[in-house]
């Protein structure tokens, strides 16, 4: 790809020289056609967070400096509430059907991850930029000891009535073992109760990727009986790798990726 990319740019440049002196180069770099180089902020950021969210961004370590102030507004206001909500009344619906035409099976299992699908970390980011920082892992773990981290409150209802379905409750997160105790005092403090398992990343799981990680948990988790219907996900890495769910639900999150 690389090569037939510079090739383009060699043919367009010679072309080019012979007609006009136009900068060539810029036309290749600059956006694609129709992303105009003075439209505004919100208008990019909001063509980047569906790039994100859609999986086109590919892996991305910080949010674009200029769609700081766009992310923020999308945290904070009313936008980040009610796309959770559709995220977990689509949830909720397909539960419901699924059981009522028996796909259940004897075991019937949803998935969730933690941050930023069970507990928001949003207090944590209001002061650290709203990723627009590179992660910094020692202060993370400082608010994860904390354990004050509130509950998503459309995912508080969804788990809720998840369990009300009769739906074994599998938590499924990327902290490690030594937070299990931080963790489980968050998720009381925010409101979740008697979920089947929480599973945390043991020793031989440092450093594998969070879909190595989990999915490996997936199968360990068919294999015990649970028929896994759904997973509620801030990340595709929380979603994708086999085995998946019978359906897949991915919740926002415009402030970081994780592969
Ligand atoms: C990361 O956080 C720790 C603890 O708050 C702090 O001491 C350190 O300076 C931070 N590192 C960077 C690169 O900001
Ligand atoms: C568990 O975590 C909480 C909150 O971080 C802390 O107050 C408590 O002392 C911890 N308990 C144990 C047994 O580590
Ligand atoms: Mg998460």
């Amino acid at each position: 790809m690389r090569c037939f990319h510079l090739l383009f740019v060699v043919v367009a440049l010679l072309a080019t020289a012979a007609a006009d002196a136009k900068p060539v180069l810029r036309a290749v770099t600059d956006a694609p056609a129709g992303v105009a180089s003075d439209s505004s902020d919100e208008l990019y950021c909001d063509g980047w967070r569906l790039s994100v969210e859609t999986g086109n961004a590919g892996p991305w370590s910080a949010i674009p400096s200029r769609c700081a102030g766009f992310v923020r507004a999308y945290m904070e206001g009313e936008r980040y509430a009610s796309d959770s909500a559709v995220a977990a009344a689509d949830s909720l619906a397909f539960a419901a059907q699924a059981l009522a035409s028996g796909d259940g099976g004897a075991r019937p299992a949803w998935v969730f991850d933690v941050d930023e699908t069970l507990l928001s970390n949003s207090p944590y980011y209001a002061v650290n930029g709203w990723g627009s920082q590179e992660f910094n892992e020692t202060s993370f773990d400082e608010w994860v000891d904390v354990a004050k981290a509130p509950a998503l409150p459309s995912s508080l209802k969804l788990y809720k009535e998840l369990q009300g379905l009769g739906i074994h409750i599998i938590l499924l997160t990327g902290r490690s073992e030594f937070q299990r105790n931080a963790t489980e005092v968050n998720l009381f403090f925010a409101g979740y109760h008697s979920w089947e398992k929480l599973i945390l990343r043991q020793s031989p799981d440092i450093g594998k990727t969070a879909v190595q990680y989990k999915s490996e948990r997936r199968a360990a988790l068919e294999a015990e009986g649970f028929k896994i219907l759904g997973n509620s996900g801030d990340q595709w890495s929380d979603l994708l790798g086999l085995p998946m769910a019978t359906r897949s639900f991915k919740l926002p999150n415009p402030m970081y990726f994780i592969s």
